[in-house]
């Protein structure tokens, strides 16, 4: 059995295009593959808390020596790990907010991002002193912006600070490999966004099925380092 953990991020509950993107993913694999096991989290209902002093201090100190309070502050954080060590796929729906991912999802991202839990930290590694702890999985990340020319050779490309990051720190969820699938225009409400989200449907249930079918010819792997 695959598990999938599924992260809304869009403050919209109605229209969403990232939501509903994601229900055309989530459709295709349970076709596929409808014995897997979906955790579905909407961050932006309920977002996860910053992080704070207390907690920065908690995770900092080595687990057999945390106090009850500190223990208590990781908490949340700990649940959240549980579920990202529990998934061999991480499916994203996440809008463009100015430039960016929404706050939302980058407090999930600071509660996860764990020395201890998904990274371990050594200076006998030089200058490169981060190794991840979690590998084997895959990420996708499908996303919406109300401009265009966001993508790789786009007008907008240095504008997009929302994939460079979730590629820049996927290695610390234990992905290997970032899909990304965009729809633009939204703002511009014409042809090219009607083609771009028609676009982005087909290709989040292709990649969907694409993905499920090649779950099914590879064991699983998950948790331990490689
Ligand atoms: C707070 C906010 C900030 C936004 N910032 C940007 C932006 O920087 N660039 C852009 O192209 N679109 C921006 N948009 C437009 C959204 O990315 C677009 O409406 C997207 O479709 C929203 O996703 P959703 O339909 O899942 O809610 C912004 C929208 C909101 C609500």
């Amino acid at each position: 059995m695959t598990t999938l953990l599924r992260l809304d991020s869009s403050a919209r509950r109605s229209r969403s295009l990232t939501r509903s993107l994601g229900d055309n993913f989530q459709r295709e694999w349970e076709r596929q593959r409808p014995q897997d096991r979906w955790i579905t989290r909407d961050l932006a209902s309920e977002p996860p808390a910053h992080i704070s002093e207390d907690w920065i201090s908690a995770a900092f100190t080595p687990a057999t020596s945390r106090t009850p309070e500190q223990k208590t502050v990781l908490v949340p954080s700990d649940r959240l790990i549980d579920e990202l060590e529990e998934a061999d796929i991480i499916l994203l729906n996440a809008p463009m907010y100015n430039s960016g991912m929404p706050s939302a999802l980058k407090a999930w991202l600071d509660n996860v991002v764990r020395i201890g839990r998904t990274f371990s930290f050594d200076l006998a590694r030089g200058d490169f002193p981060l190794e991840a702890m979690l590998s084997g999985k895959q990420m996708v990340l499908l996303t919406s912006a109300g401009e265009f020319g966001f993508a790789p050779g786009g007008v907008r490309h240095a504008l997009d600070h929302l994939v460079p990051h979730v590629e820049a720190i996927r290695h610390y969820l234990g992905a290997g490999r970032l899909h990304v699938i965009r729809a633009e225009y939204q703002e511009f409400g014409d042809s090219r966004h009607e083609n771009s989200v028609g676009e982005a449907r087909a290709a989040s249930m292709a990649l969907a099925k694409k993905l499920a079918r090649e779950t099914g010819t590879r064991a699983p792997q998950k948790g331990s380092p490689t």
